[in-house]
């Protein structure tokens, strides 16, 4: 299997992110697998679409994302950035996304990964959306980390939504809509706030959903 894991965190070895990150990798090379990762900061990846995502517009006059990103796609004009993306995610059986909540969504840099990467034409179409998303076959496993522990998150529910409210735009509306098999998403409840075993936990319950998502029938 080849897996495909985005980190997206400021911090790429100290932080619980960088310790999810690599219980992740090292659970999915034990048993053999293939694993990339996306280090978005590391990469300097551009959160920011338009026109400077393409090798050359059909509309320079009136720039239009989705009208540019139909033509791109046949013709692979898409800067070297979003083709790489493009070509690990081509491979990935399964794609892990591990990333903090910020401001009960995703951080910007991920989601500017989505806007780019996950282009018409590339990951979907009119015709193919959800069950016929262009990345249908595809696993996808998001780990995330919170600020608030799971009663402080329940507890601004009335402002917030639940966790998985706030985690459906991503989740349905990005991965989902893009045809992806969106496996139970694995959350570490402020794990800043957590004793040294009660981390480890949350480390193990990664490692638990990164086995389920290897050996789970598609
Ligand atoms: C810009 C920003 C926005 C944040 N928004 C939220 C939030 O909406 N909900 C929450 O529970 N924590 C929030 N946090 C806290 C982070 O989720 C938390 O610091 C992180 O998950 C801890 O993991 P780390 O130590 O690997 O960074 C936010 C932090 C930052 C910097």
């Amino acid at each position: 299997m080849n897996a495909l894991i985005v980190y997206a965190h400021p911090e790429p070895r100290r932080s619980i992110n960088a310790a999810l990150r690599d219980v992740a990798t090292a659970t999915l090379r034990e048993l053999g697998h293939d694993v990339v990762i996306s280090d978005l900061y590391e990469q300097k990846f551009d959160a920011v679409a338009g026109p400077g995502d393409f090798t050359r517009l059909v509309n320079p006059e009136h720039f239009g994302l989705v009208h540019e990103q139909r033509h791109a796609a046949a013709e692979r004009a898409y800067v070297r950035a979003i083709l790489d993306e493009q070509d690990k995610l081509t491979a990935a059986d399964l794609v892990i996304f591990q990333f903090p909540v910020w401001w009960y969504s995703v951080p910007a840099i991920l989601k500017g990964w989505a806007d780019r990467v996950l282009s018409y034409g590339f990951a979907y179409t009119d015709d193919n959306v959800f069950e016929t998303g262009l990345l249908r076959g595809k696993r996808a496993l998001v780990s995330i980390t919170t600020g608030g522990s799971e009663v402080e998150l329940a507890g601004d529910r009335d402002y917030t939504g639940t966790v998985e409210q706030f985690l459906k735009p991503f989740l349905g509306g990005v991965l989902g809509y893009v045809g992806m098999t969106v496996l139970p998403p694995c959350i570490a409840f402020a794990p800043a706030e957590l004793e040294l075993e009660d981390r480890i936990r949350q480390l193990e319950a990664l490692r638990a959903a990164v086995l389920h998502a290897t050996i789970m029938n598609r």
